[in-house]
Protein backbone atom coordinates (compact mmCIF):
# COMPACT_ATOMS: atom_id res chain seq x y z
CA UNK A 1 0.00 0.00 0.00
CA UNK A 2 2.07 3.24 -1.07
CA UNK A 3 2.28 5.71 1.87
CA UNK A 4 0.71 8.90 3.06
CA UNK A 5 -0.11 10.95 6.06
CA UNK A 6 -3.25 11.75 5.84
CA UNK A 7 -5.48 9.67 4.29
CA UNK A 8 -5.11 5.91 2.87
CA UNK A 9 -4.42 5.22 -0.72
CA UNK A 10 -6.24 2.52 -2.15
CA UNK A 11 -4.79 1.77 -5.86
CA UNK A 12 -7.48 0.94 -8.16
CA UNK A 13 -5.43 -0.41 -11.53
CA UNK A 14 -1.94 -1.21 -12.67
CA UNK A 15 -1.14 2.11 -13.97
CA UNK A 16 -3.12 4.71 -12.35
CA UNK A 17 -6.34 5.48 -10.74
CA UNK A 18 -6.72 5.50 -7.01
CA UNK A 19 -9.48 5.59 -3.91
CA UNK A 20 -8.20 7.32 -1.32
CA UNK A 21 -9.78 6.46 2.29
CA UNK A 22 -9.97 8.55 5.59
CA UNK A 23 -10.78 11.95 4.08
CA UNK A 24 -13.62 14.02 5.50
CA UNK A 25 -14.64 16.63 3.12
CA UNK A 26 -17.56 17.87 5.11
CA UNK A 27 -14.65 20.57 6.49
CA UNK A 28 -11.52 22.25 4.83
CA UNK A 29 -8.87 20.06 4.67
CA UNK A 30 -5.20 21.66 6.08
CA UNK A 31 -3.25 23.12 3.65
CA UNK A 32 -0.78 19.80 4.42
CA UNK A 33 -3.36 17.49 3.78
CA UNK A 34 -4.49 19.09 0.65
CA UNK A 35 -0.78 19.45 -0.96
CA UNK A 36 -0.76 15.60 -0.16
CA UNK A 37 -3.62 15.20 -2.41
CA UNK A 38 -3.32 17.09 -4.69
CA UNK A 39 0.04 15.10 -5.53
CA UNK A 40 -1.35 11.76 -5.43
CA UNK A 41 -4.01 13.36 -8.18
CA UNK A 42 -0.99 13.98 -10.23
CA UNK A 43 0.56 10.78 -9.52
CA UNK A 44 -2.65 8.56 -10.06
CA UNK A 45 -4.62 10.91 -12.51
CA UNK A 46 -7.89 9.67 -10.75
CA UNK A 47 -8.94 9.72 -7.73
CA UNK A 48 -12.29 8.49 -6.03
CA UNK A 49 -13.21 9.43 -2.60
CA UNK A 50 -16.01 7.63 -1.55
CA UNK A 51 -18.45 9.23 1.25
CA UNK A 52 -16.73 12.44 0.66
CA UNK A 53 -20.35 13.80 1.58
CA UNK A 54 -20.26 17.91 0.43
CA UNK A 55 -22.58 19.19 2.78
CA UNK A 56 -23.53 21.39 -0.35
CA UNK A 57 -22.68 22.66 -3.68
CA UNK A 58 -20.88 25.51 -1.84
CA UNK A 59 -18.40 23.21 0.01
CA UNK A 60 -17.85 21.39 -3.54
CA UNK A 61 -16.77 24.61 -5.11
CA UNK A 62 -14.77 25.46 -1.73
CA UNK A 63 -12.78 22.61 -2.30
CA UNK A 64 -12.81 23.15 -5.95
CA UNK A 65 -11.06 26.52 -5.88
CA UNK A 66 -8.09 24.82 -3.82
CA UNK A 67 -6.74 23.72 -7.29
CA UNK A 68 -7.06 26.90 -9.13
CA UNK A 69 -9.30 28.56 -10.30
CA UNK A 70 -12.65 27.50 -10.75
CA UNK A 71 -14.63 28.17 -14.37
CA UNK A 72 -17.82 29.80 -14.33
CA UNK A 73 -20.40 28.04 -17.23
CA UNK A 74 -21.55 30.50 -19.33
CA UNK A 75 -24.15 28.65 -21.31
CA UNK A 76 -27.15 27.71 -19.50
CA UNK A 77 -29.10 25.17 -22.18
CA UNK A 78 -33.04 25.75 -20.88
CA UNK A 79 -33.53 22.82 -20.49
CA UNK A 80 -31.58 22.27 -17.92
CA UNK A 81 -32.30 22.93 -14.48
CA UNK A 82 -31.11 26.31 -12.91
CA UNK A 83 -28.83 25.47 -10.34
CA UNK A 84 -27.81 28.63 -8.11
CA UNK A 85 -23.94 28.18 -8.53
CA UNK A 86 -21.88 28.98 -11.91
CA UNK A 87 -19.51 26.76 -11.00
CA UNK A 88 -21.39 24.36 -10.71
CA UNK A 89 -22.02 22.09 -14.31
CA UNK A 90 -25.17 19.77 -14.31
CA UNK A 91 -23.96 16.50 -15.58
CA UNK A 92 -27.29 15.03 -14.59
CA UNK A 93 -30.26 13.46 -16.87
CA UNK A 94 -32.37 15.69 -15.27
CA UNK A 95 -33.87 18.47 -17.24
CA UNK A 96 -35.50 22.14 -16.44
CA UNK A 97 -39.25 20.28 -14.45
CA UNK A 98 -36.39 18.39 -12.48
CA UNK A 99 -37.71 14.99 -14.80
CA UNK A 100 -35.69 12.24 -16.08
CA UNK A 101 -34.65 13.22 -19.42
CA UNK A 102 -36.08 10.99 -22.97
CA UNK A 103 -34.82 10.63 -26.27
CA UNK A 104 -37.23 13.39 -26.89
CA UNK A 105 -35.36 16.02 -25.23
CA UNK A 106 -32.97 16.19 -28.15
CA UNK A 107 -31.00 19.37 -26.79
CA UNK A 108 -30.09 17.14 -23.31
CA UNK A 109 -29.27 13.52 -25.22
CA UNK A 110 -27.22 14.90 -27.54
CA UNK A 111 -25.35 16.80 -25.28
CA UNK A 112 -25.24 12.89 -22.68
CA UNK A 113 -24.34 11.11 -25.82
CA UNK A 114 -21.29 13.58 -26.59
CA UNK A 115 -19.99 12.64 -23.05
CA UNK A 116 -20.15 9.24 -23.91
CA UNK A 117 -17.03 9.65 -26.30
CA UNK A 118 -13.64 9.87 -24.61
CA UNK A 119 -12.62 12.85 -23.77
CA UNK A 120 -11.04 15.41 -21.35
CA UNK A 121 -13.13 18.07 -20.41
CA UNK A 122 -12.34 21.35 -22.01
CA UNK A 123 -10.10 20.37 -24.71
CA UNK A 124 -11.79 22.28 -26.64
CA UNK A 125 -11.01 25.38 -25.09
CA UNK A 126 -8.77 28.18 -25.83
CA UNK A 127 -7.52 27.78 -21.94
CA UNK A 128 -8.08 23.98 -20.95
CA UNK A 129 -9.68 22.57 -18.40
CA UNK A 130 -7.17 21.26 -15.29
CA UNK A 131 -9.12 19.11 -12.98
CA UNK A 132 -12.30 18.21 -12.76
CA UNK A 133 -14.37 17.22 -9.54
CA UNK A 134 -17.89 15.08 -10.31
CA UNK A 135 -19.85 15.11 -7.15
CA UNK A 136 -22.50 12.30 -7.57
CA UNK A 137 -25.84 13.64 -5.44
CA UNK A 138 -28.18 10.73 -6.38
CA UNK A 139 -27.12 8.02 -8.22
CA UNK A 140 -29.19 5.81 -9.71
CA UNK A 141 -30.20 2.07 -8.32
CA UNK A 142 -27.38 -0.33 -8.63
CA UNK A 143 -26.75 -2.77 -11.85
CA UNK A 144 -28.79 -0.16 -13.75
CA UNK A 145 -25.28 1.53 -15.20
CA UNK A 146 -23.99 5.00 -15.17
CA UNK A 147 -20.58 4.70 -14.34
CA UNK A 148 -17.63 6.65 -15.21
CA UNK A 149 -14.68 5.27 -17.25
CA UNK A 150 -11.13 6.81 -17.54
CA UNK A 151 -7.75 5.95 -19.54
CA UNK A 152 -4.22 6.51 -18.85
CA UNK A 153 -3.27 8.44 -21.77
CA UNK A 154 0.29 9.02 -20.05
CA UNK A 155 1.03 5.35 -20.13
CA UNK A 156 -0.49 4.81 -23.55
CA UNK A 157 2.04 7.66 -24.82
CA UNK A 158 4.82 5.84 -22.97
CA UNK A 159 3.87 2.39 -24.64
CA UNK A 160 3.92 3.29 -28.00
CA UNK A 161 6.38 2.17 -30.60
CA UNK A 162 9.33 4.60 -31.26
CA UNK A 163 8.57 5.76 -34.52
CA UNK A 164 4.95 6.68 -34.09
CA UNK A 165 6.20 8.89 -30.65
CA UNK A 166 8.81 10.65 -33.23
CA UNK A 167 6.22 10.95 -35.86
CA UNK A 168 3.55 12.51 -33.38
CA UNK A 169 5.48 14.09 -30.39
CA UNK A 170 5.26 18.00 -32.28
CA UNK A 171 2.19 18.11 -34.19
CA UNK A 172 -1.18 20.09 -32.84
CA UNK A 173 -4.64 19.30 -32.77
CA UNK A 174 -6.75 21.22 -33.62
CA UNK A 175 -10.49 20.77 -31.47
CA UNK A 176 -13.56 21.70 -32.04
CA UNK A 177 -17.01 21.68 -29.39
CA UNK A 178 -19.23 20.80 -32.50
CA UNK A 179 -17.02 17.77 -33.37
CA UNK A 180 -18.08 15.70 -30.51
CA UNK A 181 -21.38 16.39 -30.94
CA UNK A 182 -21.72 15.87 -34.51
CA UNK A 183 -19.63 12.78 -33.98
CA UNK A 184 -21.83 11.07 -31.06
CA UNK A 185 -24.88 12.75 -32.93
CA UNK A 186 -24.69 11.80 -36.96
CA UNK A 187 -28.46 12.02 -37.59
CA UNK A 188 -29.34 14.78 -35.59
CA UNK A 189 -31.03 18.23 -37.19
CA UNK A 190 -29.53 20.20 -34.23
CA UNK A 191 -25.47 20.23 -35.90
CA UNK A 192 -26.53 18.91 -39.53
CA UNK A 193 -26.04 22.25 -41.14
CA UNK A 194 -23.08 23.50 -38.82
CA UNK A 195 -19.58 23.19 -40.18
CA UNK A 196 -16.20 22.34 -37.44
CA UNK A 197 -14.50 25.02 -39.45
CA UNK A 198 -17.30 27.89 -38.93
CA UNK A 199 -16.69 27.35 -35.29
CA UNK A 200 -14.46 28.02 -32.71
CA UNK A 201 -11.13 25.60 -32.94
CA UNK A 202 -8.65 25.64 -30.16
CA UNK A 203 -4.77 24.11 -30.91
CA UNK A 204 -2.98 22.18 -28.10
CA UNK A 205 -0.27 19.99 -28.40
CA UNK A 206 -1.13 16.41 -29.41
CA UNK A 207 2.07 15.37 -26.63
CA UNK A 208 2.23 18.00 -23.64
CA UNK A 209 4.42 17.14 -21.11
CA UNK A 210 1.92 16.81 -17.76
CA UNK A 211 4.42 19.41 -15.68
CA UNK A 212 3.60 17.62 -12.06
CA UNK A 213 5.26 14.27 -13.14
CA UNK A 214 7.61 15.07 -16.18
CA UNK A 215 5.65 12.42 -18.25
CA UNK A 216 4.36 13.26 -21.98
CA UNK A 217 0.62 12.49 -22.75
CA UNK A 218 -1.15 11.72 -25.45
CA UNK A 219 -3.91 14.34 -26.14
CA UNK A 220 -6.15 13.04 -28.60
CA UNK A 221 -9.30 13.18 -27.37
CA UNK A 222 -13.25 13.15 -28.66
CA UNK A 223 -12.99 16.98 -29.59
CA UNK A 224 -9.63 16.78 -31.47
CA UNK A 225 -10.59 17.20 -35.06
CA UNK A 226 -7.86 16.95 -37.10
CA UNK A 227 -4.15 17.57 -37.14
CA UNK A 228 -2.87 21.25 -38.13
CA UNK A 229 -1.11 20.85 -41.47
CA UNK A 230 -1.99 17.42 -42.50
CA UNK A 231 -4.61 16.99 -44.79
CA UNK A 232 -8.04 16.13 -42.64
CA UNK A 233 -8.72 12.70 -43.69
CA UNK A 234 -5.14 11.53 -42.59
CA UNK A 235 -5.40 13.59 -39.71
CA UNK A 236 -8.92 12.30 -38.26
CA UNK A 237 -7.38 8.67 -39.23
CA UNK A 238 -4.30 9.08 -36.97
CA UNK A 239 -6.65 10.90 -34.20
CA UNK A 240 -9.17 7.96 -34.00
CA UNK A 241 -5.83 5.09 -34.32
CA UNK A 242 -4.37 7.15 -31.40
CA UNK A 243 -7.80 7.17 -29.26
CA UNK A 244 -7.76 3.37 -30.11
CA UNK A 245 -4.74 2.69 -28.27
CA UNK A 246 -5.42 4.45 -25.11
CA UNK A 247 -8.58 3.14 -24.74
CA UNK A 248 -7.78 -0.64 -25.20
CA UNK A 249 -8.98 -2.72 -22.14
CA UNK A 250 -5.57 -2.53 -20.35
CA UNK A 251 -5.32 1.20 -20.22
CA UNK A 252 -8.96 1.66 -18.64
CA UNK A 253 -10.02 1.97 -15.10
CA UNK A 254 -13.83 1.93 -14.52
CA UNK A 255 -15.03 3.59 -11.31
CA UNK A 256 -18.01 2.07 -10.20
CA UNK A 257 -20.58 4.57 -8.42
CA UNK A 258 -21.70 2.96 -5.13
CA UNK A 259 -23.36 5.45 -2.92
CA UNK A 260 -24.75 9.23 -2.94
CA UNK A 261 -21.70 11.46 -1.84
CA UNK A 262 -19.15 9.79 -3.71
CA UNK A 263 -16.64 12.30 -5.42
CA UNK A 264 -14.38 12.01 -8.18
CA UNK A 265 -11.51 13.95 -9.33
CA UNK A 266 -9.23 13.60 -12.68
CA UNK A 267 -6.61 15.24 -14.24
CA UNK A 268 -7.49 16.06 -17.54
CA UNK A 269 -4.03 17.02 -18.73
CA UNK A 270 -3.26 13.05 -17.48
CA UNK A 271 -6.28 10.99 -18.19
CA UNK A 272 -9.17 10.54 -20.70
CA UNK A 273 -13.08 9.28 -19.42
CA UNK A 274 -16.28 9.26 -20.80
CA UNK A 275 -19.72 8.43 -19.26
CA UNK A 276 -20.67 4.56 -20.10
CA UNK A 277 -23.95 4.72 -22.44
CA UNK A 278 -26.72 2.07 -22.53
CA UNK A 279 -27.50 1.61 -18.92
CA UNK A 280 -30.78 0.60 -17.80
CA UNK A 281 -31.40 3.52 -16.04
CA UNK A 282 -31.40 5.95 -18.88
CA UNK A 283 -34.64 7.41 -19.43
CA UNK A 284 -35.91 5.62 -16.25
CA UNK A 285 -34.08 6.46 -13.28
CA UNK A 286 -32.56 10.05 -12.15
CA UNK A 287 -28.67 10.31 -12.25
CA UNK A 288 -27.98 13.47 -9.99
CA UNK A 289 -24.33 14.41 -10.93
CA UNK A 290 -22.76 17.58 -10.41
CA UNK A 291 -19.33 19.15 -11.76
CA UNK A 292 -16.74 21.88 -11.45
CA UNK A 293 -13.90 21.74 -13.72
CA UNK A 294 -10.78 23.99 -13.06
CA UNK A 295 -8.77 25.64 -15.34
CA UNK A 296 -5.26 24.92 -16.46
CA UNK A 297 -2.87 27.64 -15.29
CA UNK A 298 0.28 25.05 -16.27
CA UNK A 299 2.79 26.02 -19.55
CA UNK A 300 0.51 24.79 -21.77
CA UNK A 301 -2.67 25.55 -20.24
CA UNK A 302 -3.30 28.27 -23.45
CA UNK A 303 -1.54 25.72 -26.44
CA UNK A 304 -0.88 27.57 -28.83
CA UNK A 305 -3.76 29.70 -28.88
CA UNK A 306 -4.21 33.47 -28.41
CA UNK A 307 -4.93 33.48 -24.02
CA UNK A 308 -7.01 36.65 -25.70
CA UNK A 309 -9.68 34.32 -27.25
CA UNK A 310 -9.49 32.56 -23.81
CA UNK A 311 -11.93 35.50 -22.31
CA UNK A 312 -15.09 34.39 -24.82
CA UNK A 313 -14.62 30.71 -24.37
CA UNK A 314 -17.03 28.10 -24.12
CA UNK A 315 -17.10 26.56 -21.04
CA UNK A 316 -19.21 23.53 -21.03
CA UNK A 317 -18.90 20.35 -20.86
C1 LIG B 1 -17.98 14.80 -16.83
C2 LIG B 1 -18.22 13.50 -17.46
C3 LIG B 1 -19.05 11.29 -17.00
C4 LIG B 1 -20.16 10.69 -16.23
O1 LIG B 1 -18.58 15.05 -15.77
O2 LIG B 1 -17.17 15.57 -17.35
O3 LIG B 1 -17.75 13.26 -18.54
O4 LIG B 1 -20.11 9.45 -16.01
N1 LIG B 1 -18.95 12.66 -16.73
O5 LIG B 1 -21.10 11.40 -15.85
MN1 LIG C 1 -16.37 14.95 -19.14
Amino acid sequence: MPSATYFTIKPMHPTFACEVEGLDLSKPLSDDAFAELQDTLHKYGVVVIRGANFPSDKEHIEFSARFGEVEKSKYRNPHMRSLPYPEIFDISNLDEKNQVVTNSNEKRTTAIRGNALWHADGSFNPRRTYVSCLNSIELPPPNTGGHTEYADARQAYEDLPEETKEKIKDLVGVHSFLHNRKTANPDSPLFKDLNVMDEPLARHKLVPIHEPTGRPVLYATAYTHHIEGMPIEEGQKLIQELIAHATQPKYVFKHHWATNGDVAIWDNTAVLHRATAGGAYEGKYRRDMRRTCVMDSGKDAFGLNNPEDAKGQRNSS
